[in-house]
């Protein structure tokens, strides 16, 4: 970010600009590939969540899920991949540029926005918030809940990191895991499917310097 010194989470056009800064210092921020912590969720999940992966009848219908600040869409794509009709939103036009660039087949519905004011009024199967680098809101985190439809479930993975020493401490803002579960474990209606801290493999991109991840994984019980 372009400030030495913590700041109060910008507006969401002064985000957007920041982000599309960012986005454009390289041709690609990211490795590429799609998360390992968010395959290692989904495929731990109970057989016939991923249609490729089940192994028992074959769904009837094609299950929904959306990436919540996508970046360059490597997670939104696996999905797609895997047999879900995908939604990704982030507010980077310059990430979701990229995204788009390599979705060659139009598999994935890609919106530009922020979690606060992104146009989507569905609800979806699968959630996925990889990273979310979202302010630590009870509004942001209550519309993060109701993007999941009855019985679907959120992915939430976030680096295991020091808040005040990371980022010049933009992060003291960031929805951490703790505060992802703190809020599943007072909010009616949510169980959580799997909390695990895990060994983070990443060698490219800027994501390099983190080694541990936390993936909290909830279900709606509705
Ligand atoms: C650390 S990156 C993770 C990107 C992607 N999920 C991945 O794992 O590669 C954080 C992403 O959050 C996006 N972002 C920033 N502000 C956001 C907001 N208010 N709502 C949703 N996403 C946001 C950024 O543009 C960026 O793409």
């Amino acid at each position: 970010m372009t400030s030495n010194a913590p700041h109060e989470p910008w507006d969401a056009e002064t985000n957007a600009a920041e982000w599309d800064r960012r986005y454009s210092e390289s041709d690609s921020m990211w490795s590429g590939n799609p998360n390992e912590a968010l395959i290692y969720a989904v495929t731990s999940l109970e057989p016939g969540t991923v249609p490729t992966f089940t192994t028992g009848p074959t769904p009837t219908t094609v299950p929904t899920a959306l990436d919540v600040g996508t970046g360059e869409g490597a997670d939104a794509l696996w999905l797609a991949e895997h047999g879900f009709s995908v939604t990704a939103f982030d507010p980077s036009a310059v990430a979701l540029g990229r995204a788009r660039a390599r979705d060659t087949q139009g598999r994935v519905t890609w919106v530009q926005g922020g979690i606060e004011d992104a146009p989507i009024d569905s609800t979806f199967n699968l959630v996925i918030a990889m990273y979310p680098v979202i302010t630590h809101t009870e509004a942001n985190l209550t519309r993060l809940l109701s993007f999941v439809a009855p019985h679907g479930r959120l992915v939430f993975v976030h680096h295991v990191v020091d808040p005040d020493t990371i980022h010049d401490g933009h992060f003291r803002f960031v929805v951490t895991p703790e505060q992802f579960r703190a809020f599943i474990d007072t909010t009616p209606g949510w169980s959580v499917a799997l909390d695990e801290t895990r060994a983070r493999h990443v060698t490219t991109g800027a994501g390099s310097g983190h080694s541990t991840d936390r993936i909290v994984v909830t279900t709606h019980r509705a």
